[in-house]
């Protein structure tokens, strides 16, 4: 029978089979909750011999590195290295303001953080400290949070993965080959929430809505800066806040706050006018974000959105709704 517990046990004797009684694993984690599953389990097999990786780019949502970092880890108590890679993503982002370019930026830095940290991990055994006798140890797997439909849709293969390496990081061997472990392989997004319960994780990860790898950078139309990222956490908070406190998260596939760092408009605010910069809402409904509707919030909730991102987010002095459908607009303004 299908109880989260039975299919659980059975994934993590699975693991087991295929790491052996000496294999060592690396996880990248991303935040959400595909990786923080497939992480779990896999810690749940092997315990230590698994390593986590989680890059923070700078580009998150407000708590999330603290969900990872303290939360996943005193859930499951897996080992985890966090690289804090903030100052180079933003460097490179830079008086970038086309979509495109962030997303190759992004997705280029990214795969530099994660090869740098693998490279420790490697160099360092896996077990880090200097009690490490043996010296370097090889890590022949790399976790992957696949589910049913990723492997559907692409066809079926599983395998192997290589992580090249650049020029420009240190340490890292030529060209890493991994196994890949990949225990969510058959399971429907539904499943993997309720396995992830079942383990004890966190429900600010099992319940996540879906959020872009690029993060809040392809939600600030204009250049990505530290300060304009600062304002978009505090007005995604309190839209997060108050759709949860309404009990709307269920209706609501998820809901991109945006700002439009290069638009201004004038306002009146406090002592006078104002020339600040319009939030976006874009909240939607979907199955499966191919296509999508935009979510008939009741009024009384937009209103309290409105009126504390307007007091409480500076430098923001209007909020609109995205009433698009997908198509034509996309989910994402980038
Ligand atoms: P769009 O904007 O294409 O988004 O309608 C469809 C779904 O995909 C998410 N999304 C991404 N997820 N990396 C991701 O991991 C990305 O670069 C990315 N871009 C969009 C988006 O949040 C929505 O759920």
């Amino acid at each position: 029978t299908w109880t989260a517990a039975n299919i659980a046990e059975s994934l993590i004797a699975d693991i087991r089979a295929q790491v052996g009684e000496d294999g060592l694993a690396i996880c990248g984690l991303s935040g959400g909750v595909d990786s923080a599953v497939a992480g779990a389990l896999v810690q749940r097999a092997i315990g230590d011999r698994l390593t986590c990786v989680f890059v923070d780019h700078g580009l998150l949502r407000a708590g999330e590195r603290e969900q990872v970092q303290t939360d996943f880890v005193a859930a499951t108590g897996a080992r985890l290295v966090t690289v804090d890679a903030e100052d180079i993503f933003l460097g490179h982002l830079a008086g970038v303001s086309d979509p495109e370019e962030k997303r190759k930026i992004i997705g280029r830095e990214f795969i530099r953080s994660f090869e740098g940290a693998v490279g420790e991990v490697v160099a360092g055994g896996a077990q880090g400290g200097s009690d490490q006798s043996a010296g370097a140890q090889q890590v022949d797997f790399l976790v992957q949070g696949t589910l049913y439909p990723d492997v559907v849709e692409s066809g079926g293969g599983s395998g192997t993965a290589n992580i090249k390496s650049h020029h420009n990081v240190g340490g890292l061997p030529e060209d890493l080959e991994f196994k890949l472990v990949e225990p969510l392989r058959l399971l429907f997004k539904d499943e993997v929430r309720a396995v992830g319960r079942e383990l004890g994780l966190p429900e600010e990860i099992v319940s996540r809505q879906p959020f872009p790898g690029p993060g809040l950078a392809i939600r600030i139309v204009g250049e990505v800066t530290k300060d304009r990222l600062e304002l978009l956490r505090k007005a995604d908070l309190i839209a997060r806040e108050e759709l949860t406190s309404a009990g709307l998260d269920g209706q609501i596939w998820q809901c991109p706050v945006v700002l439009l760092a290069d638009v201004r408009s004038v306002g009146v605010q406090g002592d006078g006018r104002t020339y600040g910069h319009p939030i976006v809402l874009r909240p939607v409904s979907s199955e499966d974000a191919m296509t999508a509707d935009w979510t008939r919030l009741p009024y009384e909730v937009l209103e309290i959105i409105s009126t504390r991102i307007t007091n409480e987010v500076p430098d923001v002095n209007r909020v609109v709704l995205d009433v698009t459908s997908k198509p034509p607009g996309t989910i994402e303004w980038e």
